[in-house]
């Protein structure tokens, strides 16, 4: 049985004194359940204080956005693995397609990232997903096989059952359009189906799959409730700490 996760990406957004006041409502509003696996990602800036504020809310882990893929060095601007440790941050996001679309991240470098990662003990979030017009070629299979066999090249199974996939689709990333369930099932299935290839399928069984992209606390339940989908990677409403706490708690119910 795999455990839900749901995580949530404040992307560029939260001052520290913002975070904190998310996390006073986000805990009250939430409850005391441990059904789902919880992880709030905050920019870099806003980590320390998200530790601080969750000390007395273990259950709760933080992960980071983006990091590069080298220990340390001539990198300005750039943020390390042993830099996350160091912050105990569990999961670090990799391969969004802001990252991808925005900032020219190939296949490669999310590769690289993905292996230091869990070099350092990290537990990657790979974001994969198409854009509207790949779909409307009907080339959203190649594309998820691509983005997968590339990010994931040379893990092994342990690493691979330790690295959460967030199938996220370009067109509804922010856009209020959410892929029906059917769509997210049927994109998550052959995930699941890749990552067998990639490995052998009670690996796969065991990897968990988030989707991502517009979930609300009101699509929530039956997106979580379809056979591959293991939690949500949650944006603009992860802003709001009662939204959040909804889609949660929407991921506990059966
Ligand atoms: P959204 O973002 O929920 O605002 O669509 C999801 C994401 O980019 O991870």
């Amino acid at each position: 049985m795999r455990k839900k996760i749901v995580a949530a990406n404040w992307k560029m957004n939260m001052t520290q004194s913002e975070a904190t006041r998310f996390i006073s409502t986000f805990l009250l509003e939430v409850g005391e359940s441990r059904d789902v696996e919880i992880v709030l990602v905050p920019p870099f800036t806003a980590i320390a204080t998200v530790n601080a504020a969750l000390e007395n809310a273990q259950h709760v882990k933080v992960g980071a956005q983006n990091m590069h893929w080298e220990r340390s060095g001539a990198f300005t601007g750039e943020i390390s693995p042993a830099m996350l440790r160091d912050l105990f941050v569990r999961y670090v996001v990799l391969g969004h397609s802001e990252r991808r679309i925005l900032f020219g991240e190939t296949d490669e470098i999310v590769n690289r990232k993905v292996r230091a990662a869990h070099e350092a003990t990290l537990r990657p979030i790979l974001c994969v997903g198409e854009s509207l017009e790949q779909r409307e070629r009907g080339e959203v299979e190649q594309v998820l096989s691509t983005q997968l066999r590339g990010s994931l090249a040379g893990l092994g199974a342990k690493e691979l059952q330790e690295t959460v996939i967030a199938y996220e689709p370009v067109w509804a990333i922010g856009t209020g359009k959410t892929a029906t369930a059917e769509q997210a099932q049927e994109a998550h299935a052959f995930v699941r189906r890749v990552l067998g290839e990639i490995s052998d399928e009670a690996t796969a069984e065991k990897i968990r799959i988030q989707y991502g992209g517009s979930v609300k606390p009101d699509n929530a339940r039956t997106l979580m409730s379809q056979p591959d989908i293991d939690g949500a990677l949650v944006g603009g409403a992860s802003l709001d700490p009662r939204s959040f706490a909804q889609i949660v708690q929407g991921a506990g119910e059966k």
